[in-house]
């Protein structure tokens, strides 16, 4: 394979301004593709972002987009256009949790529920729907792609919180159904990480779970940012995987499926 696969094509990572949408988009940037990112209010992460994408050669721009607000995506769509041109890859990786044990059902109310469910999956569909023309429709006959980026307490009950596991779980569904619909233009994968050491996520994970989650790899070691993304870039360079789930977590049995 070519050290610069993506070269000539154009990405947009939701999320880059957080860790692992940075290690994301700088990938592909080292692949040879042209990246937007987007934040939501992290304005030094999406700085950091844009840099590191520059520092591989490649075009890079931050969009602020809030995926909860139909208007933000809709202005998402209108600068990812103004600015790259077109779109091959999304990378659905934008998400909020907070830290409930799943016994406290009192805490996680609907606000927070809605929160959750809201940014986590129907925000990922907004936005496969507004890019579904741009990823269709390049006229060298490539395939799209779109890469949703889970979690491995949507495959098994245990996460941050209940709302975040069933919206996770929800987004592995959704990325077969838009594999279905999205065919044969598009290929949509999903990667679902377990827990991330050293991320603003993994730290709103409560202490005793992951400690549980860290003893759980038959690896001895969770997965890492660059893992992550290695299979991103691996789902987003083939032409003949739709519909599928990686777990990159270190090995944890839960989610061997
Ligand atoms: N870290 C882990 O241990 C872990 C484990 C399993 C799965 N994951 C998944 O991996 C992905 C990346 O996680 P991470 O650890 O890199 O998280 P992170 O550092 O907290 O980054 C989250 C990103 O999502 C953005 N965001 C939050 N709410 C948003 C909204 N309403 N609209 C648009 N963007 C919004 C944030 O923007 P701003 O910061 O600019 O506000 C940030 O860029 C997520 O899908 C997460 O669920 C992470």
């Amino acid at each position: 394979m070519s050290t610069q696969p993506l070269l000539g094509r154009t990405a947009l990572v939701t999320g880059g301004s957080g860790d692992i949408g940075t290690g994301i988009a700088t990938l592909l940037a080292s692949a040879g593709a042209d990246v937007a990112i987007t934040y939501m209010g992290h304005t030094a992460g999406a700085d950091a972002s844009v840099e590191a994408i520059a520092g591989h050669g490649r075009r890079g721009t931050a969009i602020q987009l809030d995926q909860r607000d139909a208007a933000s995506i809709d202005a998402c769509v209108q600068k990812l256009g103004d600015d790259m041109g077109g779109l091959d890859i999304l990378v659905n990786n934008a998400a909020w949790n907070i830290g409930i044990p799943f016994p406290d059902l009192e805490q996680l109310d609907a606000d927070i529920w809605d929160r959750i469910s809201e940014t986590n999956l129907r925000g990922p569909y907004l936005l496969a729907r507004a890019f579904a023309t741009m990823l269709k429709s390049n006229d060298e006959g490539r395939i799209g792609h779109i890469v949703n980026i889970a979690s491995t307490g949507g495959i098994a009950p245990g996460s941050s919180s209940i709302a975040y596991s069933a919206s996770k779980a929800g987004l592995i569904h959704l990325t077969r159904c838009l594999a279905v619909a999205m065919a044969p233009d598009v290929a949509v994968n999903c990667v679902a990480p377990g827990l991330v050491e050293d991320t603003r996520m993994a730290l709103r994970v409560p202490d005793e779970l992951a400690q549980r989650i860290r003893d759980e790899t038959v690896l001895g070691r969770v997965g890492q940012i660059e893992d992550i993304a290695a299979q991103v870039l691996t789902f987003v360079t083939s032409t003949s995987i739709s519909g599928q789930v990686m777990a990159v977590d270190g090995g944890m049995p839960v989610a061997m499926r």
